[in-house]
């Protein structure tokens, strides 16, 4: 969703606002626009479009200066367009702001501005709040205890109910930008003299390893080369500067023609990574640091909640059998979104696990809010690190997958069902569900798992060839059982969001409860029929599409010599364990809806309407 960066230093700020806004494209937008200011006053440029159409815009003005800020915008309030872009000036031009969130009282403060007579050229939220600041400012500068735009906006914020990361610049002084967050992340880059601000790393990465997460109701005011951080009630805080360990090369393209492939590709080594100095298999030990104080109370909970959203939902699911199976602990799965708004039964002994890639997805972290004030215990499993969530909860595990880019989730996915069988594995161990034979067995199962995928990963052209006979259906049908369930659903998401092709993932069994109407010889039909414990059941499914004239890609076990003779085609993976074939099995479906969406031209990386951290519900 939105993308903030700004800059005050000694560099030029607009080359560097600009091509940070391009490192946060990613995030999903629908425009763009930067502020800066020199001797000429405080200059707003903004399109729609991409960063791309702002860049050609600001072709031939006088962008010189040394402070500046850009955002990109994921429409809410106001249709996708020149003047809902941010920035955004103050009534007065005083100020410039951007801003991530919503502000839910906007129309109420709007409602009083215009009565002073203010009048608005967007429809967003952020000018009533860039107005409402202003106002404030300019009221108190007019009375006997005139403040400052700090007070100003201190004051401004706690009027606001809703979410926000903000920057302001001032028009009276070319050395200040003042940020605020509450519910959107923001990150300070603190160099040499200098100062930068955005929605995560990535555009800071390259100037500077030194970092703060603004924590939610504090504000950092830049001025004159210092940093101070005050909380909203005026209480001057001592921000902790972290080292980030990203590196640049890890946000770039390296040679593939989308994020999104080398994601794909990367699934070897961030699910080695994801289990990194937590798993020896040689002697059977497996410790998470980030669980350690917890275990117990994992192992002796009552009950699991598990909750997320999209990708992370599904990893969910996937980590519900295995909960079960192998811990014997009862797991319900919940979307993020329904959970947040029912009145859930939290009872003593329960333990919320909590799953998002970016950490910052609203509706998971206000279900987190939620379950806490019903005294849950809540675990997070996240992969950007010191993100919102991972930083609400008591305890949990980093999946450790690398930045993932691509809006469509791949390695995150297969890094999230790694560390929660592992967190599965631990709570068995320590409760003694699961015998040492099938621990120590499990171990050297998941240490082989990088090299399994990496010998799908081999199989890319013929799911290349397989792709582009279905580059054109309409319609897709994923099944299958047990912990392939999940990796159905999965397959038909990623299809869906990167091709906008229609494409639904049901239980195999449930076929004949409904969607058996929609198969005809136009259906492909993609069935994960790997051979464990319900083969013999899938097959049957399979028989049912077949004699329907159903067109059948399954996903087969290596060696399998059955199924090629009845299906349309085959993608062969390696046998694994079948508590763990969902970290195998989801790949080929990965690389399918990557392929397809290749050749119907589509924007993989940043597919229409998506934004790859949903920060409003
Ligand atoms: O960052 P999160 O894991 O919390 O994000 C949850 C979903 O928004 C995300 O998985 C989304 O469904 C992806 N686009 C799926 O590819």
């Amino acid at each position: 969703m939105c993308g903030i960066v700004a800059y005050v230093g000694h560099r030029e700020a607009c080359p560097l606002v600009i091509k940070g806004l391009k490192r946060l494209e990613y995030r999903g937008y629908d425009s763009a626009g930067v502020a800066l200011m020199n001797g000429h006053g405080l200059k707003i440029y903004k399109k729609k479009g991409k960063v791309a159409a702002l860049e050609h815009e600001l072709d031939g003005k006088e962008t010189h200066a040394t402070i500046g800020m850009g955002h990109t915008r994921w429409a809410t309030h106001g249709e996708p367009n020149d003047v809902n872009a941010h920035p955004h000036y103050s009534f007065h031009r005083k100020l410039a702001i951007i801003h991530n969130g919503i502000i839910e009282n906007y129309a109420a403060i709007k409602q009083a501005l215009l009565k002073k007579g203010h009048t608005f050229s967007s429809d967003t939220d952020t000018e009533v709040l860039g107005q409402f600041i202003e106002d404030i400012w300019e009221h108190q500068a007019g009375a006997s205890n005139a403040g400052t735009l700090e007070d100003a906006v201190r004051l401004a914020l706690q009027e606001v109910v809703g979410a926000y990361a903000i920057v302001i610049m001032n028009e009276a002084d070319p050395t200040q930008l003042i940020a605020a967050r509450k519910g959107s992340p923001l990150v300070i880059g603190v160099g040499e003299n200098e100062f930068f601000l955005a929605s995560d790393a990535t555009p800071i990465v390259e100037y500077t390893k030194d970092v703060i997460y603004l924590n939610d109701y504090e504000i950092a005011v830049i001025k004159d080369g210092t940093l101070k951080v005050v909380t909203l009630d005026n209480t001057t805080t001592t921000p902790y500067v972290h080292k980030i360990e990203l590196e640049l090369e890890a946000i770039e393209k390296g040679g593939f023609d989308h994020f999104m492939l080398k994601e794909i590709f990367e699934q070897p080594r961030s699910i080695a990574d994801s289990m990194r100095g937590r798993v020896q298999a040689d002697d059977a030990t497996l410790q998470l640091g980030g669980l350690r104080d917890y275990l117990d109370k994992l192992a002796k909970s009552k009950r699991i909640v598990i909750i997320g959203c999209g990708t992370s939902w599904h990893a969910g699911l996937v980590a519900e059998y295995i909960f079960e199976e192998l811990a014997r602990i009862p797991v319900e799965v919940e979307y993020a979104s329904e959970f947040r708004y029912r009145n859930p039964i939290i009872k003593e002994g329960d333990i919320v696990i909590a799953i998002s890639q970016s950490g910052e997805t609203a509706d998971t972290l206000a279900a987190i809010e939620l379950a806490k004030s019903k005294g849950a215990t809540i675990f997070g499993v996240c992969n950007v690190v010191g993100s919102s969530i991972a930083r609400a909860t008591d305890a949990g595990a980093y999946t450790h997958a690398g930045p993932e880019i691509g809006v469509a989730s791949t390695k995150a996915f297969t890094a999230q069902v790694t560390v929660l069988t592992l967190m599965a594995l631990a709570a068995a161990k320590r409760k003694g569900t699961i015998s040492d034979s099938l621990f120590r067995q499990l171990l050297a199962e998941l240490e082989s798992i990088p090299a399994k995928v990496e010998k799908v990963l081999q199989a890319a052209d013929k799911i290349k060839e397989i792709a582009y006979i279905f580059t054109y259906a309409r319609n897709f049908i994923y099944l299958g059982r047990g912990l392939n369930f999940p990796v159905a659903l999965e397959g038909a998401l990623k299809l869906k969001e990167i091709s906008y092709i229609h494409a639904e993932g049901y239980p195999a069994a449930e076929m004949k409860h409904g969607p058996i109407a929609l198969i005809d010889e136009d259906m492909p039909v993609v069935v994960i029929a790997t051979k464990d414990s319900s083969y013999e059941k899938i097959v049957s499914n399979i028989q049912e599409v077949k004699a329907r004239k159903g067109r059948v890609i399954a996903i087969t076990t290596e060696g399998d010599t059955h199924l090629p003779g009845i299906v349309d085609f085959t993608i062969e993976i390696p046998k694994v364990h079948e508590v763990l074939v969902p970290l195998v099995s989801v790949v080929p479906l990965q690389l399918l809806a990557y392929d397809i969406a290749v050749m119907r031209g589509r924007n993989v990386d940043q597919p229409r309407n998506l934004a790859k951290s949903v920060t409003v519900e």
